[in-house]
């Protein structure tokens, strides 16, 4: 991790299982293209299968549709004519043998130092499925495999499903993506704390009072009833993305920037996470959801998540980590806001403005390109001594490195690549995530309606006070000149 020039990349056969569901269409399909396109894999082969019953040329249209729609820029008809060829389907009944052949026709052409990577983009209790079917095929050597959440449903399945797996694949072979730590923020988060000097001596509970980790989407099901049904606000996202940033922000300064260390240091903040209490955690669902096609009219699905996470190790002893997401929601945002301690006395009187906008507040936002915010309270100008809070900003947006910024799928599928595994997440941190989620999964808290193009059900204020959600924000981000 972290070159600049990556590392240079062996010839690869992608073998893409689920490559006609959403998330192929949204990003792994666009996200090919463009590493191949972008000399970052130059000798990549597609291989595509679904349950779908397609040929070839089928998909090549569909994957057409889906660059066009979700990549980054229109295709050149010579652009296309390039990535077409290097895309086949294979419909997956055709069983094992098939699949075998399409592969090894691939790496044929590719060359003997091929490699094999296999993206699971499949619901969980396909996973199993598909590792079977990759161990019939003879295509477990030589090979990778990259894997989607949720991993499991709870610790038991996610045991079994670990287990499962490393029947066929060691760990070495696995790579379980958490997209949110492809994202550049979030790899920015780890410049932040360790390439400065700064800031990690404040980083405790010494000087920081709570840190909000908030990601509210405004998207709606999107068509994802099935999966969302099964699924969940808390298994969607929580126990995947927002605890994984929770981790980057706040591990122990690992030994190298190198996977293993990465890993070790995550893992104990999982290890001395608290169980989750139910009393702390807010569950909603959306006014409206049960009416919604493929909903159960009796759902108890939550649409909308709000808990207290708490990390009992010297560094955090005492501050509260509050989380929130949910869909249906007023605005899609996606950030991390650190709220410090106040002056111990101020020598300000009231009425001058003094902590009269909160504490000082560090913000990353999670934005595609990285934002950040420092407030800190500031003189208004002219006479007497009233108090303003003011901050520092910077967006990467702003800069003119903006265009090198990968996307979080393209990022991970890359280091995949590359045998990288600093920014994936171990079977171990998997484990210990649902361990510490057990007593929320046992006694779910009823959920709570809330309207549609809200911030959340009311309960959300009781369970943060005395202290206030920063979002929505009460001064916007400064806008680009
Ligand atoms: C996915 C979830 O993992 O992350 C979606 O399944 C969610 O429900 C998405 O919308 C959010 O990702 P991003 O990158 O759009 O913030």
């Amino acid at each position: 991790m972290g070159q600049d020039a990556p590392p240079q990349t062996d010839p690869h056969v992608v073998v893409l299982f689920g490559a006609t569901g959403d998330l192929a269409k949204r990003k792994l399909i666009p996200g090919l293209f463009y590493l191949s396109q972008h000399l970052l894999c130059p000798n990549m082969r597609i291989v595509a299968t679904s349950l779908d019953d397609l040929d070839t040329e089928q998909f090549r249209t569909a994957a057409k549709e889906a660059v066009h729609s979700f990549g980054r820029k229109q295709l050149t008809p010579d652009e296309w004519a390039a990535f077409e060829k290097i895309v086949t389907y294979v419909p997956q009944g055709k069983g094992p043998g098939v699949l075998a052949e399409a592969v090894a026709e691939q790496q044929t052409e590719l060359g003997p130092d091929t490699r094999l990577l296999h993206y699971l983009s499949v619901p969980p209790r396909a996973a199993t499925i598909v590792v079977k079917t990759l161990e019939e095929a003879g295509l477990v050597k030589n090979a990778r495999i990259i894997m989607e959440k949720p991993f499991g449903t709870d610790l038991a399945s996610a045991v079994k499903l670990n287990a499962a797996i490393h029947e066929v694949f060691d760990e070495s072979q696995i790579f379980r993506i958490d997209h949110f730590l492809g994202k550049e923020p979030a790899q920015n988060i780890l410049a932040f704390r360790f390439a400065n000097g700064l800031f990690e001596p404040i980083w405790n509970r010494n000087f920081i009072e709570h840190i909000q980790i908030d990601v509210p989407e405004s998207l709606t099901l999107e068509g994802r009833a099935q999966f969302y049904e099964q699924t969940g606000a808390f298994k969607d996202m929580v126990v995947t993305h927002l605890f994984q940033i929770l981790a980057f922000m706040a591990m122990e300064p690992p030994t190298e920037l190198a996977p293993q260390a990465i890993s070790i240091e995550k893992n104990k903040v999982f290890r001395s996470m608290k169980p989750l209490e139910p009393a702390n955690v807010v569950r909603g669902q959306v006014r409206g959801y049960r009416e919604e096609p493929g909903v159960s009219p009796e759902s108890d699905t939550e649409t909308f998540i709000a808990l207290k996470a708490e990390i009992g190790n010297w560094r955090w002893a005492g501050v509260p980590f509050y989380l929130r997401t949910g869909k249906y929601l007023a605005a899609g945002q996606r950030i991390i806001s650190i709220a410090f301690r106040e002056p111990p006395s101020s020598m300000f009187p009231a009425g001058s403005g003094i902590g009269a906008h909160g504490p000082n507040h560090l913000t990353f936002d999670l934005a595609d390109a990285s934002k950040m915010s420092l407030s800190f309270y500031g003189k208004r100008p002219g006479p007497g001594m009233r108090l303003d809070k003011l901050s520092l900003q910077f967006a990467m947006q702003e800069t003119d490195r903006v265009g090198d910024v990968l996307e979080a799928y393209e990022r991970l599928i890359l280091d995949a690549m590359h045998g990288d595994h600093t920014l994936f997440t171990t079977s171990e941190g998997i484990e210990r995530l649902w361990e510490i989620s057990q007593p929320l999964l046992d006694d779910p808290p009823p959920v709570r309606g809330y309207d549609a193009g809200s911030w959340g059900p009311n309960a959300i204020h009781q369970l943060i006070a005395p202290r206030a959600w920063r979002l929505p924000f009460e001064r916007v981000w400064r806008a680009k000149k």
